[in-house]
């Protein structure tokens, strides 16, 4: 039997700016746009970070900025988003915060990915990202999923090639790893996303490596909730 096609919202937050929230937002939406999946990205952050990186028109699906500002515009982005992921994928990139637009969003998600970089503090956040996941758990059916992302890893260094191991003690699914990579500064600049700027890049492997790992995990298997 073919699994159904994922259809919902991805949110990807952590309280820290700086570990590739978007980075990792813009790439996973655009190669799931690639792979033929309808892609709505919701850039959630007043940095407007992704809004930026798709004003050169270049990334492979739309990108719509909706920086948080209260309850001025809370419902409307809600039913924006809402709508979006009932008839394909709607991706949110957020805030570096745990308030606001990020509650909002895990309140929103079928899956929450908490891109984690390699280092002490990083754990110490990642722990409070999954306190308000599993806060959304206790109201939603034991929804959202949520996936801890190895982000900017320096393979060459002890730290680096040890997070997935320490991110395993989380007892949260751990994704595969997303190097520390120029390509990824790079590709930002020519506003493209990695697949487009560098399709033979080990960044770009890479990307592809953690969009199939989370349609493996999405594909076919409705949250509760959407069943
Ligand atoms: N895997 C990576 N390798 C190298 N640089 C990265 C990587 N991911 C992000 N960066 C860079 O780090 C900075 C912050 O990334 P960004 O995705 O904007 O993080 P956030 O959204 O969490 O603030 C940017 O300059 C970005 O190009
Ligand atoms: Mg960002």
């Amino acid at each position: 039997m073919r699994a159904a096609p994922f259809r919902g919202v991805i949110a990807c937050a952590n309280l820290k700016g700086g570990v590739g929230k978007s980075t990792i937002a813009v790439s996973l939406a655009a190669a799931l746009a690639e792979r033929g999946r309808e892609v709505l990205l919701f850039d959630a952050d007043q940095q407007r970070t992704s809004a930026l990186w798709a004003e050169r028109g270049r990334l492979p699906m739309a990108v719509r900025a909706h920086p948080w500002r209260a309850e001025s515009v809370a419902a409307d982005w809600r039913a924006e988003i809402a709508a979006a992921g009932a008839t394909g994928i709607a991706v949110i990139d957020c805030p570096p915060s745990l308030e606001g637009a990020t509650q909002a969003a895990v309140m929103l998600a079928d899956l929450v990915l908490v891109p984690v970089t390699p280092s002490g503090a990083d754990l110490f956040a990642t722990q409070r990202a999954l306190e308000l996941v599993r806060a959304a758990r206790a109201v939603r059916q034991g929804a959202p999923r949520v996936v801890l992302v190895p982000s900017r890893v320096d393979t060459r260094t002890a730290v680096g090639r040890e997070l997935a191991a320490a991110l395993g003690d989380f007892g949260e699914p751990v994704a595969p790893a997303i190097g520390l990579r120029t390509k990824f500064v790079d590709c930002f600049t020519t506003g493209d996303w990695v697949g487009g700027f560098a399709p033979g890049s080990t960044a770009a492997a890479e990307i592809q490596r953690l969009t199939t790992s989370i349609l493996e995990m999405l594909d076919g298997h409705p949250t509760e909730e959407n069943a």
